[in-house]
């Protein structure tokens, strides 16, 4: 049997359900965290918990658990549906309330679920790299929280697959942003550059990582804009997220980067990453 998690208390899934008028399903009223569980540990917890915090206070959601309790009933939950590897996703929305734009007025309780999801790591992409298109960004300028309101980042997505490629790469003008779901990184003379972490992109928990384990083993990084241009003459490109970890990038709008192979920064970083997983989760069985 599988439990979900209903405004702190664990259900079966089956019997967690949304009201129609709660403000999540009709305006995205809400945000969300994906969180990666190996071993049947979840991998930088507190992080996913602080920028859940985060997010909600920036749009004046207040969630009515300490980080204490929610990893407590995650952890429950953890144990409850034997999950070994896949993700939690959780989200909390300003709650059920007869629909009206402004926000409810009087004692509305904001409804939090959360649950999880099996899934194995991404090995043979993560060996080979996957393929990109370019898109404009069509999303709005508060991309620093994570906000179920997701279309930009789903029209995005749709089209690279729709063109046969795992992600898009999303760009304002010539200043590359980010991925429909994934930061995005370009090694130019040795040195890794990533956008820094402002309104127009999420502060990836992944691209922080790497950025903490470039610092400790002397790989230079750089976070700042960068355009499409350098993006085209890039040594090496990769992406990073939750679940796709470092990820090779090989190919973007059918034009190979480095003959189509991953770079070996990339594959470095991912080396580092799965020490960095170890570290938090215990032994990994398979490595990249
Ligand atoms: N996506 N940028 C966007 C727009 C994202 O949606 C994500 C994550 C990231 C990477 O963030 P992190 O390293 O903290 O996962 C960057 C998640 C996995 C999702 O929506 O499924």
């Amino acid at each position: 049997m599988e439990f979900a998690l209903l405004n702190g208390e664990i259900i079966e899934r089956s019997e967690a359900k949304v009201d129609v008028e709660d403000r999540g399903y009709q305006f995205g009223d809400g945000v969300y965290e994906v969180i990666r569980i190996y071993n049947g540990k979840m991998f930088t917890i507190d992080e996913h918990l602080k920028r859940f915090v985060k997010s909600a206070d920036s749009i004046g959601i207040s969630i009515p658990f300490t980080s204490l309790q929610l990893l407590e009933m995650l952890e429950e939950l953890l144990i409850k549906n034997k999950l070994e590897t896949g993700n939690i996703y959780m989200q909390v929305t300003r709650g059920i309330s007869p629909r009206n734009h402004l926000f409810p007025t009087g004692n509305v309780e904001p409804t939090l679920v959360a649950y999880t999801i099996k899934g194995v790591r991404p090995l043979d992409s993560l060996k080979s790299g996957v393929k990109a298109i370019l898109t404009e960004d069509l999303r709005w300028l508060r991309c620093d929280i994570k906000s179920l309101n997701l279309l930009g980042n789903l029209l995005a997505k749709q089209k690279a697959s729709e063109e046969g490629c795992f992600e898009a790469i999303q760009h304002r003008g010539q200043d590359v942003t980010e991925g429909s779901s994934s930061n995005i990184f370009i090694v130019k003379d040795g040195s890794v550059i990533t956008h820094e972490s402002n309104n127009l992109i999420l502060k990836g928990i992944t691209k922080d990582v790497i950025l903490e384990l470039c610092t400790k083993n002397n790989i230079q990084v750089q976070e700042r804009t960068f355009s499409l241009a350098e993006l085209e003459e890039a040594e090496e490109v990769f992406l990073s997220s939750t679940t796709a970890e470092v990820m090779p990038i090989i190919e973007i709008d059918g034009k190979k980067i480095r003959a189509g192979v991953p770079g070996p920064i990339n594959k470095k970083l991912q080396e580092l990453f799965e020490k960095e997983i170890e570290k938090q989760c215990g032994l990994l069985v398979d490595k990249v």
